[in-house]
């Protein structure tokens, strides 16, 4: 199967939506991110205890949502009570911790992929990967999705109950040839730590059939030369930063 991105146009994925210029994985970050031409968001999931996926980086709540705790163990409505805009600015205030149906249904309306992180290696969710995925074909965006994880175990098994679903490897480490790797797994992309990734590597994982998607890309020389290279995905919490670049290269 072709891969999503072509060779000097990467998908744009906004990292935790525009976290650069918003409170990081709020419906406002999600919204900035479609604004500023992003063509991808990717954002992290996790579970209430009452089995809600909630879209939140950190496995606890004291650094963007003001309370102490853990994320997995609160309900739904305990979390959706929390406000995760205050600690990046007060004019945020009253943002609050998305429903992963509420940005679904923003990937669904303006046709942008979406990379679902699942955050499943601090603490496991049951059920996390059939939650998501029924939730991605209940809103029929199957086609722009792409599930990822530092747990590849869940990524085996994601691939198994739904092979529709592309998924993409997380890696920090220095893998030896890891589209080999993602292919023994049936994964489509690498998401790899950005200081972990080389322009000859992803020849040959092109060539492969294995997508790069490397994280988290700001600075705009790196951005010029992941783009000269051929990643066919670029995870940056400045979008628009790429955005700009892709336009200078194309005038
Ligand atoms: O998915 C790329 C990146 O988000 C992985 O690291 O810690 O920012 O979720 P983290
Ligand atoms: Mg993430």
């Amino acid at each position: 199967r072709k891969a999503a991105g072509k060779p000097g146009a990467p998908i744009i994925f906004a990292h935790r939506g525009a976290s650069g210029s918003r409170p990081e994985n709020t419906m406002s970050a999600f919204q900035r991110a479609v604004e500023l031409g992003a063509t991808g968001i990717e954002t992290d999931v996790q579970l209430s205890v009452d089995g809600e996926p909630v879209l939140i980086h950190d496995e606890t709540l004291s650094r963007t949502a003001g309370a102490s705790g853990w994320v997995g163990d609160k309900t739904y409505e305990e979390l959706s009570s929390l406000d995760a805009g205050s600690w990046y600015h007060p004019e945020f205030m009253g943002e609050r911790i998305p429903h992963l149906d509420e940005l679904l249904q923003l990937v669904r309306k303006t046709g942008i992929v979406v990379n679902l992180e699942l955050k499943n290696t601090v603490r496991v969710y049951e059920g996390l990967e059939q939650k998501v995925i029924a939730a991605v074909r209940e809103h029929g965006v199957e086609n722009q999705t792409i599930i990822s994880s530092f747990n590849h175990y869940s990524l085996v098994l994601c691939k198994k109950l739904a092979p529709e679903i592309r998924t993409g490897i997380l890696y920090i480490e220095g893998l030896y040839r890891p589209w080999d790797y993602a292919k023994s797994l049936g994964s489509d992309a690498l998401h790899a730590y950005d200081p972990a990734v080389r322009a000859e590597w992803v020849q040959e994982a092109l060539e492969a059939g294995t997508d790069y998607h490397p994280f988290t890309v700001n600075d705009e020389s790196r951005l010029r030369e992941l783009i000269a290279m051929g990643a066919a995905g670029i995870i940056t919490d400045h979008p628009d930063r790429v955005v700009r670049l892709l336009a200078e290269r194309r005038a």
